[in-house]
C-alpha cells in the first residue's frame, strides 16, 4: 500500500526528527503534542534544524520552505483521520503508549498502519489495544533522526507480512536502511548497547575515573564518535532510565538494573541536554 500522508504523535527529540525526515522526503505530516507550548517548541526545533541544513547547503532554501509547508501541528487525534501511517513517539511509558494506540485506532482509516518508535517496550501490548493488531508494528529510529541511517522494523507474532513490506518501502523512501527484528525487549540495538551504557554508569558511580576521562578514553582510545556519558546525556537520562527499567523488568536480568545514580539524577530533573544538565552542564 502506498503511504500518502504520515502522522506523528509526540514532537520531542524523536517525534520532531521523524516529522522532519518524512516531510523532507515529500510526505505531508501532521504531528501532535499534548499542549500548545510543547507543540510550538517542537515545531521551532524542526525549523532550526532545517535552517541549519539550508545554511550548510544540504538543502536549498526553497526545499526548506517546502518542507516546513508540509508539516502541520495539532493537539487533537482527529487530525489523523486521513493518515495512512501514524508513528507514535511519546515518552517511554507503556500505559501512555497504549492510550495513544487506542486513540489512534478510533480515528485512523481502517487501512492505516500504526507504528511505535519505542526503544524497548512490547509492540504487541500496544497492538492489542486496537482493532487492527496485524497492522501494528515497530519502527525504531535512531537519534538524531535526520543523521542516523538505520531504522529497526519490529514484527510481532501477529503483524502481517504486508505491514513489513510497507515498512521497508516507506523507510527506503525516507532514506533509511532497515533491519528486521522480533518483538523482544530492546530489539537489536538497545539489547546490545544498553549493557554497555549501564556498565559505564555503574563504573562512574563507583569512582573508576572522572566522566571526562571515561568519555575521552572511549572517544580517542576506541574511536567511539561520542563518549558513553555524553551519549547518555544526548539520549536523555530519563529515556535511558525508562529503557533500562523496562528491560530489567521484562528480561529479569540484573545486568539491566538501573544504577542508583541514574535514578537520582532523573528524580532531580537532571535529564541531560534537554534540561541543560546531566552528567555534564550545558547551560
Ligand atoms: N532519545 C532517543 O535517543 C531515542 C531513540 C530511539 C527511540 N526513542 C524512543 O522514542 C520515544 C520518544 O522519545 P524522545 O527521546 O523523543 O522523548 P522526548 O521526551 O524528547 O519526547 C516525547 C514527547 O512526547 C510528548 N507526549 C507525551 N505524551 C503524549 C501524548 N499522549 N500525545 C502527544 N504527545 C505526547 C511529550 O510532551 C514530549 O514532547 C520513546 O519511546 C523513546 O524510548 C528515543
Amino acid at each position: 500500500m502506498e503511504i500518502k500522508k504520515v502522522g506523528v504523535v509526540g514532537c520531542g527529540l524523536m517525534g520532531g526528527g521523524i516529522t522532519e525526515v518524512c516531510a523532507r522526503a515529500g510526505y505531508p505530516v501532521v504531528v501532535m503534542e499534548v499542549n500548545q507550548a510543547l507543540l510550538d517548541g517542537g515545531l521551532s526545533k524542526i525549523q532550526t534544524s532545517l535552517e541549519r541544513a539550508a545554511k550548510r547547503e544540504k538543502i536549498t532554501v526553497e526545499e526548506k520552505d517546502a518542507t516546513l509547508g508540509r508539516i502541520k501541528g495539532t493537539l487533537s487525534f482527529d487530525d489523523f483521520g486521513d493518515c495512512d501511517l501514524v508513528i507514535e513517539a511519546v515518552i517511554e511509558n507503556l500505559d501512555e503508549k497504549k492510550k495513544v494506540f487506542a486513540g489512534l485506532d478510533k480515528v485512523c482509516p481502517p487501512h492505516a498502519y500504526l507504528a511505535s518508535n519505542t526503544s524497548c517496550l512490547s509492540i504487541l501490548d500496544m497492538a492489542v489495544t486496537t482493532q487492527r493488531p496485524e497492522q501494528v508494528l515497530g519502527l525504531h529510529f535512531f537519534s538524531p533522526v535526520p543523521v542516523m541511517r538505520l531504522t529497526e522494523i519490529v514484527k510481532t507474532i501477529v503483524t502481517k507480512d504486508e505491514a513489513i513490506d510497507m515498512a521497508r518501502d516507506f523507510c527506503k523512501s525516507i532514506g533509511k536502511e532497515t533491519v528486521l527484528c522480533q518483538d523482544t525487549p530492546g530489539f537489536i540495538a538497545n539489547r546490545l548497547s544498553m549493557v554497555f551504557l549501564v556498565y559505564v554508569i555503574r563504573c562512574y558511580e563507583q569512582g573508576l575515573a572522572t566522566k571526562e576521562d571515561i568519555d575521552k578514553t572511549m572517544r580517542l582510545g576506541l574511536n567511539h564518535p561520542m563518549g558513553p556519558l555524553e551519549l547518555s546525556d544526548f539520549i536523555g537520562l530519563d529515556t535511558v532510565y525508562y529503557i533500562l527499567s523496562a528491560m530489567h523488568e521484562e528480561l529479569k536480568d540484573p545486568l539491566f538494573a538501573p544504577p542508583t545514580l541514574l535514578k537520582k539524577m532523573v528524580t532531580a530533573g537532571h535529564l541531560g541536554r534537554k534540561t541543560g544538565k546531566g552528567f555534564y552542564d550545558y547551560k
